[in-house]
Parts: structure tokens; sequence; C-alpha cells
């Protein structure tokens, strides 16, 4: 057999990263031979040790913080949503050995909403909250599965309005967390916010939580549910979900660009929220 394929996620910190698990399971699924690894990089060596990688015979990276924004630059060229977002976390040699960005945490986000959960978003009106580059990653993805209306809630208003701006496809707009209009229904609501990671509490009226469909999903995930989605939850949502969903959404999306094949990620979420949340 010969030697297996490279690939490798950089990050910094990266003990806590799930991936090399994930892409193992993913390879066992499909019968692909490859490597998976996790690199620490320096804060400001990312093209030093992208191009060591890339050099040395590697065939893709994914990339988490702080890095995606120089893997952005790094990139040979980008696809459309790796462009919208401003962001790369999946970087692919192509055959004639430039390198391609792009970013998956959108349709990772989409395929755990709409095909694992069954929320869809077609004709929904979605409420997002956080306007920084999660959210930002996300957008495009979620308005190509034309929901009704999205409206964007930020702490800081006027960064939810310049973000609603850019996009047209549907009604979008933006607004400050104190501004979203309380006895509006709302079908999805998405916590894109780094609101939960830092343990800061984050919470919207309850009259939204009343509407009887409304499903809430928080981008974040963990042992225990975060405390938004708890809120959420005993206000009286119909549903709460957390994003390892998402997670393994995006890993999947990745290793579907290198490969060639798609792994079964409900299968993977199954298997390996047990084992690695
Ligand atoms: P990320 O890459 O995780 O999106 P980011 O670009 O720094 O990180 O964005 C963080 C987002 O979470 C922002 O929308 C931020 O609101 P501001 O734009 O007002 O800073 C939001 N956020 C962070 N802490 C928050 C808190 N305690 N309450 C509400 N929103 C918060």
């Amino acid at each position: 057999m010969s030697a297996p394929d490279q690939y490798r996620v950089f990050g910094n910190p990266i003990a806590q990263s799930k991936s090399p698990q994930i892409h193992a399971l993913f390879a066992q699924q499909t019968a692909q031979n490859l490597t998976y690894d996790k690199q620490l990089v320096d804060v400001d060596g990312f093209n030093a040790a992208a191009t060591a990688f890339f050099s040395g015979g590697g065939k893709g990276l994914n990339i988490t913080s702080p890095f995606k924004s120089d893997a952005f630059h790094f990139a040979d060229e980008l696809t459309e949503r790796a462009k919208l977002a401003e962001a790369v976390n999946t970087l692919s040699v192509m055959e004639d050995g430039r390198v391609r960005g792009d970013t998956t945490d959108g349709a990772g986000l989409v395929w755990d909403l709409t095909e694992r959960l069954g929320w869809s978003l077609h004709h929904a009106r979605v409420l997002i909250l956080g306007a920084g580059g999660a959210v930002r990653g996300v957008l495009e993805p979620i308005l190509n599965a034309q929901p009704e209306s999205v409206l964007i809630a930020n702490r800081t208003a006027s960064k939810a309005e310049a973000l609603a701006d850019r996009f047209s496809q549907c009604e979008v707009n933006g607004c400050g967390l104190s501004d979203i209009p309380a006895a509006e229904a709302f079908d999805i609501i998405i916590n894109g916010s780094s609101a939960s990671l830092s343990g800061a509490s984050l919470t919207l009226p309850d009259t939204l939580y009343e509407f009887e469909q409304v499903k809430v999903y928080d981008m974040v995930y963990g042992a225990e549910l975060t405390p938004f989605l708890k809120h959420a939850r005993d206000a009286g949502a119909a549903e709460v979900s957390d994003g390892f969903g998402m997670l393994i959404g995006q890993a999947a999306e990745s290793f579907r660009q290198w490969r060639g094949v798609k792994p079964d990620a409900a299968k993977a979420v199954d298997a390996l929220r047990a084992l690695i949340v």
C-alpha cells in the first residue's frame, strides 16, 4: 500500500481540537488511507508552517483560531463563500499544486439544522445573535437555504447593521440585542455570539420562546447545555440543540472535498458525542 496522504489541523491553542478523532472515524467509515494530526503553530508562524507542510507533500489543512484570516490570505485561490466570510478553515492542494481556501462552517451548520435535526430554513423567520467572524462565516449558506427573513442582532448594533447590508438575497436586517422585537414570531433562533464561550449570559425576552414552533441553536457545544439553551428550553422552546453537529458537519464537508467521498456525518455525531465531548 502506498504511504498515507497527510492532513493536519493548525491552531493555537490546539490541544482541545477534536478534529483528529473526527477525521479518523471518517477515514475508517470510507476506507481512506490517510493520517490526520494536530499542530500547535506560533501565533506569528502560520505562513512558515503552512508552506513547510505543503512543500513536504501535505494534502490538506484545517485551520482553527486564531489563523482563519491568515489562511484566507495564504490561499492561492478562494471559493466564493470563503471570500464572503473573509475566513478560511480548509486548505486543499489542487492538481496544479496551487492551494485553494474554503470555509465549511456554514455548510456544516446548514447540514446540521436541515438534514440532521430536520429544522427547515426554507421560508423560515430566522434570528441570529452575534455579528463577529462566526456569524459572518455562516450567513451565505443560511441565505442560500432561502429563509423568509433574517434578523442579525448584536451587542454592538452597528456591526449587525453593517453585516446585514452586505447581503440582499432575502429580507436581511441588523439591530442591537435590546432592539429585538419581543412580540416577533421567529421559527429558528441561532446564537453565534461568543457569549456562551466566555460564560457570559445572553438573555432574550421570554416571549420569543413562547411562539409554539421556535427552535433554538447554539453554535457552541459542551457536555451540558449552554446557559443560553437551558434558558430557552425552560422558557418553552419547542426544540434546542448545541453546535456539536455543526462541528462534525464542517469536518465532513472538508473531508468530502479532500477525498471525494462523503462520510456518514449523522452516524459520526452519535458515535463521537459520548467519546469526545
Ligand atoms: P467569533 O469569531 O467567535 O465570532 P468575534 O469575531 O470576536 O468572535 O465576535 C464575537 C461576537 O460575540 C460579537 O458579535 C460580540 O458582540 P460585539 O460585536 O458587540 O463585541 C459577541 N459577544 C461577545 N461577548 C458577548 C456578550 N457577553 N454578550 C453579547 N454578545 C457578545
